[in-house]
């Protein structure tokens, strides 16, 4: 049987570092604008590293996480904003359906459709989003929250009670800051949950590889005029402090 290594990856240097700080034995290599940290957490071998931003980025990342650390999974969390108006900020999605929000090879192909895989849609892995599910429960439905955010941060962001959802997750190379942009999309996609950069374009390399993966990510902002004010404070009080905890859950 193969061994299990886990490629982690982030879309934020400051949540990485928390996640680097819990592995033991750590190796770092240095590759292509890439640190990758690689040993244990707890007992399970893992490989972690910072993606950078845009798909091209997310997507270079994990073909070296494969051919150069033969991950046998992948992980990655980070922030998205919110397109779904149930949500709000702090609550968390996993991705069951992962779609290129900017992939148009029309009249080639259908819209969204990825040119040669005859697929729309990427699927997260059932059995890894499982365990992201418990472990962020553990987060949310005791006082682990309050453990790892202390009360003044949760209300500076107005965070309550916090809910994870499973839903779709659209990724494109584009920041979305406006009701116009949030528009256009629910207008092509009106399923969407939220948006960010880097998810699909994941997938679509674990896919054509065939590696379990799950997109798992925390809601930022409202993907409008505001989001860029919110945005660098919630990565360094709340979100980097979520993936920590989330991944220590997911690996205990
Ligand atoms: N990641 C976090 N917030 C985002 C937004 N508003 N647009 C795209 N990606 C994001």
């Amino acid at each position: 049987m193969k061994t299990r290594i886990v490629g982690i990856m982030g879309a934020m240097p400051e949540e990485i570092e928390g996640v680097v700080s819990l592995i033991t034995n750590c190796k770092v290599l240095t590759a292509g604008m890439r640190t990758y940290y690689s040993g244990r957490i707890n007992e399970t071998e893992v490989v972690v590293v910072f993606s950078r931003w845009g798909k091209v980025a997310a997507a270079t990342t994990v073909s070296t996480l494969i051919h150069e650390f033969h991950i046998t999974e992948l992980i990655f969390t980070g922030v998205a904003g919110a397109i779904a108006s149930k949500l709000k900020i702090g609550d968390v999605v996993i991705g069951d359906q992962l779609i290129q929000h900017d992939m148009d090879a029309q009249p080639l192909m259908e819209r969204f459709e990825i040119p040669l895989l005859n697929k729309t849609y990427f699927e997260g892995n059932q059995s890894l989003s499982d365990l992201a599910s418990k472990a962020i429960h553990q987060i949310f439905d005791s006082k682990q929250l309050h453990t790892i955010i202390g009360n003044e941060e949760l209300s500076s962001f107005g965070i309550t009670h916090p809910q994870l959802y499973f839903g779709e997750i659209a990724s494109g190379d584009q920041f979305f800051s406006g009701s116009e942009q949030k528009t256009n999309l629910t207008n092509a996609l009106p399923d969407v949950l939220c948006v960010e950069m880097e998810g699909a374009a994941v997938a679509q390399v674990c896919y054509e590889h065939e590696i379990p993966f799950v997109i798992i990510r925390t809601i930022s902002d409202a993907a409008d005029e505001q989001s860029h004010i919110d945005f660098p404070a919630f990565i360094r009080k709340i979100s980097s402090k979520y993936s920590v905890a989330i991944i220590k859950n997911m690996l205990a």
